[in-house]
C-alpha cells in the first residue's frame, strides 16, 4: 500500500479542517432540507426533536468519527479496518465503512440535482426570468425547470463536472481554498432575508412555528427524520468527516472543532428557517409545500425588496457554493479510497467516481419528469436515495460506530486519540456508550411499523 510509506497529507493551514468540516456540513440541508421537513413534520415539536438528536448523537458522532479518520489515517473502509485491528478485533468491522462510502455517494446522487436547481435559479436570477411572478407563477416556474429532463439534466450534469473538477485538484487546492469566503457570504444573505421578514408580516408567525415547542405531537416517522436529519445536516456517517479527520494534524482538538461546526451547522439552519417561513406565511403558501419550498418562496421575496435581483443573484449564487463545498465532501471517501488501494491518481480516481456517479444521478433527475411513476412503494429514485440514506444507512452507521467506539475497542484508543481531560472525556464515553446508541434505538423501534413497505 503505497500511503503507508509517504506520510498522509495534511490540511495546509490551522483552520483547513475547520473551514472544509463546516464547508461539509453547511449547505443544502441547512437551507433546503430542513426548511421543507420541518414545513411537512409540522415545525416546533420536529425542531425540538432534531435539536436533540443534534445534541445527542450527532456531536458524539462527529468526534468518533474524526477520532476514526486520525487514528486510522485513510478512508473510512481503510481507517476503521487499521482501527480495529489495533485493538486485536475483527475486520468485518469495516463493512461499517463501506456503508459509509456507499452512503456518501447515494447522498450525492440526488444532491446534485438539486444543487442543480440553485444554479438554475441563479441564472434565472441574473437573466430576470423571475420577475413580475406572482405566489401561483412561482410553483409554474419551479415545475417548469422540472419538466424538460434536457434543462433539469443540463444543471445537474453542470454540479457533477464542478464537484469531481475541484475533488480531482486536491485536498489543499481544491477543497481548502473555496470556503473562506462562502461561509461569512451566506450568513450575511440569510441575515438580510431574515431582516426583511421582520417586516414582511409574517414574522411572528413563522417564529411561532419554529419554536413553540408545544405545537402538537410529533409522529414516529416525523422523529426518525429528525435523527435522521441531525446525520444529514452534520455530514456523518457518509465518509465525508471521517475521511476529512484523516488528513488532520494531531495537535488540534477534535472536541473543540466538533462543537463550533455543530454550532455553525445548527445557527445557519436556524436561520434558513427564520428567513423562509415568513414569505411563506405572508403569502399565504403552505409551509408543507415540498421539495420546491424555497425555490417557490424566497424568489417573491427579492422580488418586493429593494436591490431584490442582486441580492437573489447574490443568494443563489451563496447557496450554489454551499452546496459544492458539502458535494466535494461526499465523495472525499471514495476518491481517497481509489487513491490508496488501487494506486489511481486523484484526477483519474475523481473521473472515474464521476461517471458513474452521473449515471446514477441521472436516474434521481429522470424522478421529476420522465420517470415520475418510476415508483416503488410510492417512492421514486429520488425519494429511494433520500430514504434509504437518511432513514436507515445513517443511523445505522452511526450506531455501528459508536458501539465500535464505546465497547469493542481497547478503551486507550480513544482516549489517546481524542486527548480529553478525565471529566470531559467521561462525558463522551456516556454518550457513545449509552445516551446516544439508546437515542438512536428508541427512534428506530419507535418507527418499526414504517419499514414494512
Ligand atoms: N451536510 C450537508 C448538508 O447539510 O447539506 C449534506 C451532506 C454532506 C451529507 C456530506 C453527507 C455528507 F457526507
Ligand atoms: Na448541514
Amino acid at each position: 500500500m503505497a500511503s503507508s510509506e509517504q506520510p498522509r497529507i495534511q490540511w495546509l493551514g490551522r483552520w483547513g479542517f475547520m473551514l472544509a468540516a463546516t464547508g461539509s456540513a453547511v449547505g443544502l440541508g441547512n437551507i433546503w432540507k430542513f426548511p421543507y421537513i420541518t414545513g411537512e413534520f409540522g415545525g416546533g415539536a420536529f425542531v425540538l426533536v432534531y435539536l436533540a438528536c443534534i445534541l445527542a448523537v450527532g456531536v458524539p458522532v462527529m468526534m468518533t468519527e474524526i477520532a476514526f479518520g486520525r487514528r486510522g489515517l485513510g478512508s473510512p473502509v481503510d481507517a476503521i479496518r487499521r482501527v480495529v485491528r489495533e485493538s486485536g478485533r475483527s475486520s468485518a468491522w469495516s463493512l461499517i465503512g463501506w456503508m459509509a462510502m456507499l452512503c456518501g455517494f447515494m447522498i450525492l446522487s440526488f444532491y446534485v440535482v438539486v444543487a442543480g436547481w440553485s444554479f438554475a435559479y441563479l441564472w434565472k436570477m441574473l437573466s430576470g426570468g423571475l420577475a413580475g411572478s406572482s405566489v401561483g407563477d412561482m410553483a409554474a416556474v419551479f415545475e417548469a425547470n422540472n419538466a424538460n429532463p434536457w434543462n433539469l439534466g443540463f444543471w445537474s450534469t453542470l454540479v457533477t463536472l464542478l464537484t469531481m473538477l475541484i475533488v480531482g485538484k486536491g485536498v489543499q487546492e481544491g477543497i481548502e481554498k473555496s470556503v473562506s469566503w462562502m461561509m461569512p457570504g451566506l450568513v450575511l444573505m440569510l441575515a438580510l432575508l431574515i431582516a426583511f421578514g421582520v417586516f414582511s408580516g409574517g414574522f411572528a408567525q413563522a417564529f411561532r412555528f419554529l419554536f413553540s415547542f408545544d405545537a402538537g405531537s410529533l409522529s414516529s416517522e416525523g422523529m426518525l427524520a429528525a435523527l435522521g436529519h441531525a446525520f444529514f445536516t452534520l455530514s456523518l456517517a457518509s465518509g465525508a468527516i471521517l475521511t476529512y479527520g484523516s488528513y488532520l494534524p494531531k495537535g488540534t482538538s477534535i472536541a473543540r472543532t466538533t462543537l463550533s461546526v455543530a454550532i455553525a451547522d445548527t445557527v445557519v439552519a436556524l436561520m434558513a428557517g427564520l428567513a423562509i417561513f415568513p414569505v411563506i406565511f405572508a403569502n399565504g403558501m403552505d409551509p408543507a409545500e415540498g421539495p420546491g419550498l424555497i425555490f417557490m418562496s424566497l424568489p417573491l421575496a427579492f422580488q418586493a425588496m429593494p436591490f431584490g435581483t442582486l441580492f437573489g443573484t447574490l443568494f443563489f449564487l451563496m447557496l450554489s457554493m454551499a452546496a459544492l463545498t458539502s458535494a466535494i465532501s461526499m465523495v472525499e471517501a471514495t476518491v481517497s479510497w481509489l487513491c490508496d488501494n488501487h494506486g489511481m491518481s486523484r484526477k483519474a480516481a475523481a473521473w472515474g467516481t464521476g461517471i458513474v456517479l452521473w449515471l446514477i444521478s441521472t436516474l434521481a433527475m429522470l424522478s421529476f419528469n420522465l420517470g415520475a411513476e418510476w415508483t416503488l412503494a410510492d417512492k421514486n429514485v429520488f425519494g429511494w436515495l433520500d430514504y434509504l440514506t437518511s432513514r436507515l444507512m445513517m443511523p445505522l452507521g452511526g450506531l455501528g460506530m459508536v458501539v465500535l467506539a464505546g465497547f469493542v475497542l481497547n478503551s486507550h484508543t480513544f482516549r489517546d486519540e481524542l486527548g480529553l481531560s478525565p471529566l470531559p472525556y467521561a462525558l463522551w464515553l456516556t454518550m457513545v456508550r449509552y445516551v446516544s446508541p439508546l437515542g438512536i434505538l428508541v427512534i428506530f423501534v419507535d418507527a418499526l411499523g414504517l419499514y414494512r413497505v
